[in-house]
């Protein structure tokens, strides 16, 4: 059912959830994928140094989108590292790993994103809010062939 902008910005707090959750996700990860770019080793250093450089340049344009959204309909972007922490389904960076660990953590955690996204582009669909629905299909693909790309690179 579609719905005018007043009702839409009242009746949307669900679709602002999944929002603010991926804002949170991608906002640590971001904070991650700087440590894997500064501490990864190995002979692979120079392939995944550049790896973790191009994914935490997304991250960030995710995390200024998802905000953004936010805003345009009416919700409230988390802003600070406590509820990004509070509310991220994803770890933060806790210790020396090695590359395979790393890039195990990532695949899993882009498979984790990729299966939320799911939910909110369905509460997109069920809002009429196409916009969010194509940010966050957008953004599913993409994790998707991160993901996929990550399990190749270790051999699974
Ligand atoms: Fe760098």
């Amino acid at each position: 059912m579609k719905m005018n902008p007043t009702q839409e910005n009242r009746t949307n707090a669900a679709l602002q959830n999944q929002l603010n959750t991926q804002l949170a996700n991608w906002s640590v990860l971001g904070v991650k994928l700087h440590a894997y770019h500064w501490f990864v080793k190995g002979p692979q250093f120079f392939t995944l140094h550049k790896k973790f450089e191009e994914l935490y340049g997304a991250a960030a344009g995710y995390t200024d989108e998802l905000a953004e959204r936010l805003l345009a309909i009416g919700g409230t972007p988390a802003a600070s590292m406590s509820q990004y922490l509070q509310l991220a389904s994803v770890k933060e960076y806790s210790g020396p790993m090695t590359a395979e660990e790393m890039t195990a953590d990532l695949a899993s955690d882009f498979r984790t994103i990729a299966a939320q996204l799911s939910a909110g582009i369905v509460e997109a669909g069920q809002e009429g809010d196409e916009p969010s629905g194509d940010l966050l299909t957008g953004m599913k693909a993409e994790v998707e062939k991160q993901a996929w790309m990550l399990e190749s690179f270790s051999g699974r």
